[in-house]
């Protein structure tokens, strides 16, 4: 015969009590138990299970844990810029628990070998969740591969010479995209049109190129034609695509029309093209060069507008490190472009709240549950009975300025640089762990989780 054995009633792991818990457009005096790195319970504090520990959060406003899905990290060769340790810091520092790391590497994750490298490299270092976007290469089989290993998208490099794959070739293109399509995996686009950029700039030959020439390289045109002709490939192959770094108010338009018509296709703004315009490129010089760069202050409000009304739309950082030498030249070919984004993207966001700019509740909209539902994160993106304890505490009453020597970056540079902002970070919890309090992180090198990645 066999005994049951008797144990006490279960109590769960944590609770997090104390919190104005934003959920949708509402707000909620309550608490949220933690299991085995779920969310079990939200509610009013009576209504919660007991629990062994008690973190009281007094009051701040708790959301669910930030999601950047525009994130370079660097590692391997490139380590010097940024590492999967500082990056994951950074991240969290920011109030980001779930980020996508870029393919365009040292070695490049153009290939399941090298996505291989990148997970085992990743999974000794990272405090935070990554994921894994690959580059869009012409080779079925590399595709399959990769993709089965579990990528969130594939990127298409539209600017890039170096892309492994002919990107000038529209049919090449579709034959990939309907590949991607089969397999169900987006994706997403840096959308410039090369051959424009480079009858530019042979404009240039023998002659410096100064910002405003670069301005003009990669002028609003060159975004405009990239956006038409990929959505033109999108329709006629059915893939789901995710046009990166907005800047043009009518790539939104063309995205909605699309959208519209019933092409897949969704987009992101980083908030340097929303908050920033050409006069701080001019003042800061390489600095402020990133790609695509800085536009007028008119298009700037007319992205606030988009964001604000179009569903189809989430912020990214595009956090983009590079070494100071690497931002220093005053030769602008040689600048490279690209400004770290992930420890300043909330607090400048924040700012604008507290200026009446934006709503409290698009934050985990724009930054946590758009990026869930577009690149299929499960369990993430959202406060919820059965998620992930992904969370994030927010002191919006804290006052500071943005000083990039406290980065946890090894990118030690911003144009946001000096900026007076009201709110940031106060906790941030990785599967009921608390991993983030007050500046200080908690949690060691590769406690984080690399998502998707099978051997
Ligand atoms: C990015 C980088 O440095 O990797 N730079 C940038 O200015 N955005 C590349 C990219 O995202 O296109
Ligand atoms: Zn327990
Ligand atoms: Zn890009
Ligand atoms: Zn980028």
């Amino acid at each position: 015969m066999r005994f049951k054995k008797i144990t006490k009633p279960s109590e769960v792991d944590l609770n997090i009590v104390g919190a104005k818990l934003l959920l949708g457009n509402q707000l909620l005096d309550g608490g949220i138990s933690i299991e085995e790195g779920k969310i079990i319970k939200i509610g009013k504090e009576p209504s919660l299970p007991k629990a062994d520990k008690i973190h009281d959060v007094k009051g701040r406003l708790t959301i669910p844990g930030l999601i950047d899905t525009h994130v370079h990290l660097r590692d391997l060769q490139l380590s010097y810029k940024e590492d999967f340790h500082t990056g994951t810091c950074a991240a969290a520092a920011g109030g980001f628990t779930t980020i996508l790391d870029m393919p365009n590497n040292i070695p490049p994750t153009y290939s399941a070998a090298n996505l291989r490298l990148r997970r085992d490299e990743a999974m000794t270092k990272v405090i935070v969740n990554v994921g894994f976007h690959a580059g869009l290469v012409d080779d079925k089989s590399e595709i399959h591969k990769m993709s089965s290993m579990g990528i969130y998208s594939f990127k298409l490099y539209m600017n890039n010479r170096h892309s492994q794959i002919d990107i000038e070739n529209d049919a090449t293109l579709a034959e990939n995209f309907s590949t991607c399509k089969m397999i169900n995996v987006p994706i997403t686009v840096h959308a410039e049109d090369r051959s424009t950029i480079e009858q530019r700039i042979n404009n240039f030959k023998g002659k410096p190129i100064e910002l405003k020439d670069y301005c003009y390289i990669h002028d609003s045109d060159v975004e405009e034609k990239a956006v038409k002709r990929i959505i033109g490939i999108a329709e006629k192959t059915g893939a789901t695509i995710h046009i990166c770094h907005i800047t043009n108010s009518s790539t939104i338009d063309e995205i909605k029309e699309a959208r519209d018509k019933g092409i897949s296709v969704t987009g992101e703004i980083a908030p340097h093209h929303m908050i920033l315009s050409k006069d701080v490129l001019e003042k800061l010089g390489g600095w402020a060069l990133m790609d695509p760069p800085l536009r007028q202050i008119t298009e700037t409000e007319n992205l606030w507008n988009g964001l604000l009304n179009k569903e189809f739309l989430t912020v990214a950082s595009d956090h983009a490190p590079h070494s100071l030498l690497e931002k220093s030249s005053q030769d602008i070919r040689e600048v490279l472009p690209g400004i770290p984004g992930l420890e300043t993207t909330l607090p400048i966001l924040l700012t604008k709240i507290s200026r009446g700019r934006l709503s409290l509740s698009a934050i985990p909209k724009i930054l946590a549950e758009r990026p869930a539902k577009i690149f299929g994160l499960k369990g993430k993106g959202e406060l919820s009975e059965g998620a992930d304890a992904d969370i994030t505490i927010l002191d919006l009453k804290k006052e500071f300025v943005i000083d990039p020597d406290k980065f946890h970056s090894k990118a030690r540079y911003s144009p946001f640089a000096g900026e007076n902002c009201v709110g940031c970070v106060s906790e941030v919890f990785l599967a009921g762990n608390m991993i983030f309090e007050n500046g200080e992180i908690l949690t060691p090198p590769g406690s984080g989780q690399v998502l998707g990645v099978q051997t």
